[in-house]
Formats: C-alpha cells, structure tokens, sequence
C-alpha cells in the first residue's frame, strides 16, 4: 500500500511542476493581442516616442518589471482609452507583450 501510494506521488509530481512552471498570461491568445495592440494601443505609444511605438517596452527605463505590475500598466493604459476592452482582451494584450518583450515568468 505504501509503495503505491508513493507511485502515485512520483506519477503527479511532474504535473504539478508543470503547472507551477506555466507561462504566465498563457490563457491568452498572442495574435489576437498583436491586432488589438495594434489598432487601440500602438498609436499612443509611438506618438511620444518618435514614431516608434515597441521603444516604450524597450527603454531602459521602462516601468514593468512584474507579471503584476504589466497587468496593471495595461489596466491603467485601458483606462485612458475608456476602459472599452474586455478582460480577456487584456489577458490578449498582456500574452502579446510579455512574448514578444517582457519574457516575465
Ligand atoms: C492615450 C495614450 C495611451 C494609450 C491609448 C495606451 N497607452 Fe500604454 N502608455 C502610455 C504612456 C504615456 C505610458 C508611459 C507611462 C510612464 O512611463 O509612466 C504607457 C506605458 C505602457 C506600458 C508600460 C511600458 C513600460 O515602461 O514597461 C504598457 C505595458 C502599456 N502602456 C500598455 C498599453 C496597452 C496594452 C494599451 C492598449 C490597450 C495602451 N498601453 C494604450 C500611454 C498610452
């Protein structure tokens, strides 16, 4: 009995690291938040930073650091445009970031 439950314990163990280790954001859907990054949020971006709207994730000195705290960018930024996104479109547009630029775990 003991001995089986042990298999058993050594059976789960990689899927719950697996789970554990997951990408976060991993719900959402990348291309999905490439087209919405596009059409709502990109504009903004590049108008301040000389046409080059990637540069406000690329600068040294760019404020996320966290899996929260880009989630929170993205609810802030959200806002200005009059909170129009639906929650899953942030889930989206978070994928899409953090892929392509943050690489956040
Ligand atoms: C009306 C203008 C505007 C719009 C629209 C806008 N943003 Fe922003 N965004 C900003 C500004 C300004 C900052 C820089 C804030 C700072 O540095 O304090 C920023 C910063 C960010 C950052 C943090 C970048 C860093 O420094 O790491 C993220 C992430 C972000 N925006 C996501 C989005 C997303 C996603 C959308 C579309 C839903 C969006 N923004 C739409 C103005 C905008």
């Amino acid at each position: 009995m003991k001995t089986l439950s042990l298999i058993v314990i050594l059976a789960a163990a990689p899927l719950l690291s697996a789970a554990a280790l997951a990408a976060p954001f991993e719900k959402g859907n990348i291309q999905e938040g490439k087209s919405i990054h596009e059409e709502k949020c990109n504009g903004c971006h590049a108008s301040k930073f000389n046409d080059d709207g990637s540069k406000i994730y690329t600068r040294a000195d760019r404020r996320v650091k966290t899996v929260s705290s880009l989630s929170q960018m993205i609810t802030t930024c959200n806002a200005m445009l009059g909170n129009n996104l639906f929650p899953e479109d942030e889930l989206h547009l978070a994928a899409y970031l953090n892929n392509k630029y943050y690489k956040l775990k």
